[in-house]
């Protein structure tokens, strides 16, 4: 092997490799290029080549080799940059600059947030502040301490959800009612909103976990004009100009109870299929807080006296928007959700 030999060599090299290299379409191709032009048959092939030299040439020819692997490394980093600014193009044109804009998406407040909100501001108006209790609730605030005998259908297996351990989901926000006491001494007026649960089926009327608004407020002196005429004005305010009817009913919680009835929002009080022909709509029940709520509760009733109401903002939240079927509230469609949320 002479210097000259070598020269040809490393030149007939250059040229195979760059053709190699420049043949290469992908980043897969450019890689086996890279393998295929410096593998290791070839560098043997040059080292053997070099020990083959006399001595004298050897400076040389190490450094027409070293600039033949400059050579190749460039080749190789040039098509490197052609392949990637390639790919780049082709994924940008993939993207359709004439496609519409995605929507943008709003949230927004569910229909019975809206009542509840709108009730609370009422009430707050008047004084109320909200107070919160457990949906995970005991025998005892949920029945016991609310006057219901022991044996109660309400506390039957079928009606309500038992959580194991004298632990169950609240049937009602009732039990508010005798936390708030027990916190916080009379004067006091408060409104509770929150979920509850009873065993009912999911139908068209029914849900077994729904919300409820309770509200209670115990002072001195307290009677039942404060409660009708308190509960009239909020349903004037809620419904607008609407006449209000008191029917007797029974709470074990509350002495004497009464049920309210606002004229049907629908028929204006004619009388249609939504209100079955009566020109009224129940939207709550409502009492004098039974003296022995009060003590349960460690107030002491020959002093106070109080009135409170429990209402369910789902059914007034279909009143108010004429809604057909309960499971509307539940099903989270938001073809539904966007023709009532603020
Ligand atoms: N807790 C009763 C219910 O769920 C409603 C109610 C509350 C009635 C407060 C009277 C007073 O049906």
């Amino acid at each position: 092997m002479t210097l000259d030999e070598f020269r040809t060599r490393a030149e007939a090299h250059k040229n195979d490799a760059g053709v190699a290299i420049n043949a290469a379409v992908d980043a897969t191709a450019l890689e086996a290029a890279r393998t295929q032009v410096w593998s290791r048959t070839i560098q043997q092939s040059f080292s053997k080549a070099l020990g083959e030299l006399p001595a004298e040439d050897r400076r040389e020819a190490g450094r027409v080799f070293n600039e033949l692997k400059m050579h190749v490394d460039g080749v190789l980093e040039e098509r490197q940059r052609a392949i990637d600014a390639t790919q780049r193009t082709q994924s940008t044109s993939q993207i359709d600059l004439t496609m519409p804009a995605r929507a943008r998406w709003r949230g927004g407040k569910h229909p019975v947030t809206l009542v509840i909100d709108e009730i609370v501001g009422i009430f707050r108006e008047l004084g109320f502040t909200v107070a919160l209790g457990p949906e995970s609730e005991s025998e005892w605030y949920n029945f016991g301490s609310l006057n219901f005998p022991p044996d109660h259908p309400a506390m039957d297996m079928h009606d309500t959800f038992y959580l194991g351990e004298g632990a169950l989901l609240r049937t009602h926000t009732s039990p508010v009612q005798v936390r708030t006491l027990q916190r916080s001494a009379p004067p006091l007026r408060i409104l509770a909103p929150g979920m509850a649960y009873r065993v009912d089926p999911f139908d068209a009327s029914h849900a077994p976990a729904f919300p409820q608004i309770e509200g209670l407020a115990v002072d001195e002196g307290i009677s039942f004009v404060d409660l009708k005429a308190t509960l009239t004005h909020f349903a004037q305010r809620f419904f607008g100009k609407t006449r209000t009817r008191f029917r007797p009913s029974f709470f074990p919680f509350t002495e004497p109870s009464a049920e309210m009835d606002v004229e049907c929002r629908l028929c204006e009080g004619v009388g249609c299929s939504a209100c079955k022909g009566t020109g009224w709509m129940e939207i709550l029940g409502s009492g004098m807080v039974h003296p022995s709520v009060l003590e349960a509760a460690g107030v002491d009733s020959e002093r106070y006296t109080g009135w409170a109401f429990g209402m369910g903002p789902g059914r007034i939240a279909m009143l108010r928007y004429g809604l057909p079927d309960i499971r509307l509230l539940y099903d989270s469609d938001v073809r539904f959700l966007e023709q009532v949320a603020e």
